[in-house]
Formats: structure tokens, C-alpha cells, sequence
């Protein structure tokens, strides 16, 4: 099982509202400081990379690094009403737990997708919390074998949830034996070799599974449709995060003026986690160089100095950008030939870079790779040459 050491005072970790396991001292009444967080609960299993991973770090990475662990848990949404944005999936989220609880029956099984930091482990805790269950949480990959899915599925309870992340890195193997376990509640295993094997099935709870990816064209198609409920998370907008940062000062008791917060929103491509990250860095600057208040002039000086640039780029897009338009005469060119090119793996440039970059509309998906738009040239500040111009 996964622990994680959180060095907080006692007092900090009961207002996270998490389950605190504590570890069994000849004198408890002395030892109040670190204690082991179970983390299966709440957050699930993340995908934590460690923020060096590569050679540069990314203050504006959406994925999990492990610097955001101290502070997350406290700026997770607990229930559907402090969720904020993606209007139309809290909708229709309501509605069907409403609808299930009415009928006292389980939710349909869910799959969440969309790029990393949206808010996906975020729903699935959300999801149990308003159904009133309990949330198993675990990850494609951590799955191994059929018997460790087989462990998880019959220690559920009637209506629980059991939470997959990266749900698109379940072995096949594995997936199969999930097909009749979503669709008819029950495992069929087969248990030793040969001639003697024998298939035993076992029937399982009325549980909801609820899977979080970040690539749902990786999902194979028989997965896919026992989803009853397939919902897609959106960038958010500035507003909306605006809205989380005020959220996330107020819980971290960061004096932010509504003009600051604009400006990180303003930088945090659509991006809660990003922009949470952001605003735990502004607040160093601000009680360095200011006062401790995150004012909007402070709040520039820091983005700057950390070299996120007015739309929330940072140095890796307009590497990607420059390296399209400079080194591939603005594209098209594949998407793995920029990887290597940039020293920086495809999923990166995918999962990461690209999804906002297209929503500013500075880059083009086309069959034959990507290109770089006008826009691209403009904010670049670099002359477009060539077929674009004349046409
Ligand atoms: N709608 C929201 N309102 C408030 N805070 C949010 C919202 N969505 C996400 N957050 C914040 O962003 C952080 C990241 O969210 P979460 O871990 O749920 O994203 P995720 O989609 O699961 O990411 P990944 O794909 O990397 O697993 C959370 O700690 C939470 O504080
Ligand atoms: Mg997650």
C-alpha cells in the first residue's frame, strides 16, 4: 500500500479530512507530529513524477510532481457543490446520482477523461462522497496481475467505488477479467494449469467503477462501452480559475487581491493544478518582496521572474513552437520527430503542451503532422515567410 509522509502538525492534517493512520508508540501522547496518511483514499494513485525529471523542471507541469503534495490535499473539492466549473458534467453528474440514490441502487460506472490536472482523481472522491461509499483507489498500472483485481473487486462492499487512474494502462490480461465484472458482477478465474485448471466464478457486490485517463483513444472499445457514463473534462476558464485560486487562497489563508488572482488564472492554461502551483509560488515572492499580499503587480513580477510569459507559456512551448516554425519551416512535421528533436518524450508534448497550444489556436493537427499558425508567428514575434504568406 502507498504512504506518504506529510510533515504537518497534527491540527493541519484533521482540517485536510483525511483518514490518519497512526502508527502504534509505546506513548502515543508524545508522538503527535508525523504520522502515515493512507493514501488510497483520497487521492488516489497518482501518477507522481518527480519534479526533475527531466533535465529542465516545469513550474507549469499539469501532472502530479511531488511537490504538490503537501498542500493538495487541503484544496481538493470534497463535494460536488465546491467543484468548480465543468458546468455540464456537474449537471449530469447530479442527475444521475440523484437519480441512482433515488432508486437505491449503485452509479453506472464512470470513466473521466481529459488532460492531467483538471480534476479527475478530484470527481471520483466527489462521486463517493455524494453517493455516501467508500472509494477504493488504485491505477492501471499498479494492477499486475488478474488475482491483484480480483483482491481489490471482492473486498468491495454493496455501491462502493473502486477508483482505476490511468485506466488506459490496464494489462489486457487484466482487462478481461474486468469485462464481466462491470457488466454482470462477477469474476471468472481460472486457478491452476492444464488439464487440472478449473474455472471458478465468484460474485461480486454492485460496485461503480471509476476510471480517470488522460487518453481515451487508448481505451480499448470493449472497455469503453461498459462505461455507462462517459464524460470529458474541459480546460477551464479564466474566470473559473480565478475563482479556484480565490478558493485555494482563502483555504491557505493567502492574502490575494482579485486583481492577482486574474493574473495567475490569467497564466495557468486552463489548468487548476497549475494554477495552485502558481499561486503557492507567487505567495513566496509576494512575502519576500512584499508584504505577504499577492497583488497584481507582484503577482507579474513573480510569473515573470519564473518565465511564464503573459499567456501562460513557458520555455518548453515556445521550444516546441520555435522548433516547428525555425527547424521544420512551420510544420507539418511529426509529432515524434519534434520529441527527438526537443529532447523530450512524445506523451509530453501530447498530453501536455499541445492540448493548450491548440486551444490558443497556435498550433494545427494535421493527418501529416502539426503545423504552426499565424498566430503562432505573431505572439513568437517571428516573420512568416514563405507558401502562408503569399497565399
Ligand atoms: N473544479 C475544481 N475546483 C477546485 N479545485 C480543483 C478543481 N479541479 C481541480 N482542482 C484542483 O486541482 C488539483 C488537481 O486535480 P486532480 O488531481 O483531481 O486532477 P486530475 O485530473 O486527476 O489530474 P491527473 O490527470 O494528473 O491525475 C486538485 O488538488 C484540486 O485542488
Ligand atoms: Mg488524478
Amino acid at each position: 500500500m502507498n504512504y506518504l509522509i506529510i510533515r504537518k502538525n497534527l491540527q493541519h492534517l484533521r482540517h485536510f479530512g483525511l483518514s490518519i493512520k497512526y502508527p502504534t508508540y509505546a506513548n502515543e501522547n508524545t508522538r503527535t507530529e508525523i504520522k502515515l496518511i493512507e493514501k488510497s483514499n483520497t487521492v488516489g494513485a497518482n501518477s507522481v513524477r518527480p519534479s526533475n525529471e527531466n533535465t529542465e523542471e516545469r513550474i507549469i507541469e499539469p501532472v502530479y510532481t511531488l511537490e504538490d503534495t503537501d498542500f493538495e490535499y487541503s484544496l481538493r473539492p470534497k463535494r460536488l457543490s465546491e467543484f468548480i466549473g465543468q458546468e455540464k458534467v456537474k449537471e449530469n453528474l447530479k442527475i444521475f446520482i440523484d437519480a441512482a440514490k433515488k432508486r437505491g441502487e449503485n452509479l453506472d460506472h464512470v470513466l473521466l477523461y481529459g488532460p492531467p490536472g483538471l480534476g479527475k482523481t478530484s470527481l471520483a472522491s466527489i462521486i463517493a462522497n455524494e453517493m455516501g461509499v467508500n472509494i477504493k483507489s488504485t491505477s492501471g498500472p499498479a494492477i499486475e496481475k488478474p488475482g491483484d483485481l480480483a483482491a481489490l473487486l471482492t473486498n468491495l462492499q454493496d455501491g462502493d467505488v473502486l477508483f482505476i487512474d490511468e485506466i488506459h494502462r490496464l494489462s489486457r490480461q487484466v482487462e478481461e477479467i474486468l469485462y464481466p465484472a462491470m457488466e454482470d458482477y462477477f469474476l471468472d478465474i481460472i486457478i491452476g494449469k492444464g488439464p487440472a485448471a478449473q474455472s471458478i466464478k465468484i460474485d461480486l457486490k454492485r460496485f461503480t467503477l471509476i476510471g480517470a485517463t488522460t487518453r481515451a483513444g487508448q481505451l480499448t472499445g470493449p472497455l469503453r462501452d461498459r462505461f455507462g457514463v462517459i464524460m470529458r473534462l474541459e480546460l477551464y476558464t479564466e474566470e473559473q480559475l480565478c475563482d479556484i485560486i480565490t478558493r485555494s487562497s482563502v483555504i491557505l489563508a493567502i492574502p490575494t487581491a482579485q486583481e492577482g488572482a486574474k493574473e495567475i488564472a490569467h497564466r495557468s492554461r486552463g489548468t487548476p493544478r497549475i494554477a495552485n502551483r502558481l499561486l503557492k509560488r507567487v505567495r513566496d515572492f509576494a512575502e519576500v518582496l512584499g508584504d505577504g499580499r499577492i497583488t497584481k503587480e507582484l503577482a507579474k513580477i513573480a510569473l515573470d521572474r519564473l518565465e511564464i510569459d503573459n499567456i501562460g507559456l513557458d520555455s518548453l512551448d515556445k521550444r516546441l513552437l520555435t522548433m516547428i516554425i525555425k527547424g521544420y519551416g512551420g510544420g507539418p512535421v511529426g509529432l515524434d520527430t519534434l520529441a527527438s528533436a526537443l529532447g523530450e518524450e512524445a506523451v509530453t508534448l501530447e498530453d501536455v503542451c499541445e492540448p493548450f497550444l491548440m486551444q490558443l489556436g497556435f498550433i494545427a493537427r494535421t493527418p501529416r503532422g502539426r503545423t504552426a499558425t499565424a498566430l503562432a508567428y505573431q505572439h513568437l514575434g517571428i516573420e512568416q515567410m514563405g507558401q502562408q504568406k503569399m497565399e
